[in-house]
């Protein structure tokens, strides 16, 4: 039987209810991001001072590393109330703009998957963004005029995946935008710890560690994890998670050392072994796994990215040493050294 997932992806309902309880609230209780937080204080707190809304707010980065919860947060600190919505749930102007007529003054609009948002529904958004109006056509054809009515000012917090995709004009009418970053082990030892708190269950230093190492950086996953690891020290010992019932525990679910799961090594087994170390292109490869190519792009190829497994080339993925270290292949001589690595 193949191991659950348990990576950032794909909120399942489950998980939607974990996440929205594990949520942290307030700035104060956010762990890491740092220079994000930093920044985002001083802008509420001059914001607020002015009596104002805050400038339109964009995030991006992988998955499950905080996006929802600090743009839920924001909203929270300037005391405003927040829509959320998402960019495919949006299909029509008229849609965009009945929410946006909507809003009380200051509200908070969040728009998540923002690169998924309709070209039309983009363009409503731009006066939106910039004058607070919106531009009604009002009739057909040789006789249609267009007017211009005022709204609520407010804050527009966009989050995405995939800042690349997003359209220069969009990202450009975003007053600051903050790149999420994967979360250091002795972060994510602090995110463990407080979800384990707040599960009330009794956790081990030695388990704690053990589970902010093997969560890929993402609040997200560790949340998963620790839910499972919860489990099975439940059924197998007497539920105070142990660092050897953590450790079993995950072996189980499918999780290695570095945090990768089996999805991971199928896709570095086929660069290496389907297509020779790469590199191979991105839909080639998510098809000889039969995975879909966005899921890979989104979910799984940023974090072997960042642990150097892989490489982007112009011509596709390339497999490094490290993901043939990890895996225990040996590289094929001379090609690897000369072709990758300087
Ligand atoms: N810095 C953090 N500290 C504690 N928990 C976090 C942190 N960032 C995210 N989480 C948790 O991870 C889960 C996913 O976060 P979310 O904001 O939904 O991620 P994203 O929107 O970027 O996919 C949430 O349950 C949240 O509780
Ligand atoms: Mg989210």
């Amino acid at each position: 039987m193949a191991p659950e997932r348990v990576i950032a992806g794909e909120v399942q309902e489950d998980d939607s209810r974990l996440d929205t309880s594990l949520r942290p609230r307030a700035l104060a209780d956010f762990p890491g991001q740092d220079r994000v937080k930093d920044q985002l204080l001083i802008a509420i707190e001059a914001a607020r001072q002015r009596g104002e809304p805050l400038d339109h707010v964009l995030f991006y980065g992988p998955p499950g590393l905080g996006k929802t919860t600090l743009a839920n947060i924001i909203a929270s600190e300037m005391r405003v109330s927040i829509r959320t919505t998402s960019g495919p749930a949006i299909e029509r102007a008229g849609d965009v703009a009945a929410i946006l007529t909507n809003l009380e003054p200051e509200d908070v609009l969040f728009i998540d998957e923002l690169h998924r948002l309709p070209r039309i529904v983009e363009e409503v958004l731009y006066p939106a963004m910039e004058d607070f109006a919106l531009d009604i056509m009002i009739g057909r054809g040789p006789g249609a005029r267009s007017v211009r009515l005022n709204m609520p000012r407010f804050t527009l917090i966009g989050a995405t995946t995939r800042y690349a995709l997003l359209s220069p004009p969009l990202r450009d009418r975003f007053g600051s935008v903050y790149r999420l970053d994967f979360y250091d082990v002795p972060t994510m030892e602090r995110i463990v710890t407080r979800s384990a708190s707040m599960l009330a269950v009794d956790i081990a230093d030695g388990a704690t560690h053990e589970l902010a190492r093997r969560s890929r950086g993402t609040p997200r996953v560790a949340n998963r994890l620790l839910k499972r690891v919860r489990d099975y020290a439940q059924v197998r010992g007497d539920g105070a998670i142990t660092e050897a019932l953590a450790s079993e525990a995950l072996a189980q679910i499918g999780v290695d050392e570095l945090g990768l799961d089996d999805v991971d090594h199928r896709v570095l087994l086929a660069i290496i072994e389907k297509f020779d170390g790469g590199p191979v292109g991105l839909e080639t490869l998510a098809a000889s796994i039969s995975e879909d190519a966005d899921t890979i792009m989104d979910v799984y190829e940023p974090f072997l990215l960042q642990l150097g497994f892989i490489q982007r080339t112009p011509r596709g993925r390339v497999a490094t040493r490290h993901a043939y270290a990890h895996l225990g292949i040996s590289p094929p001589r001379g090609r690897l050294q000369t072709q990758m690595f300087e």
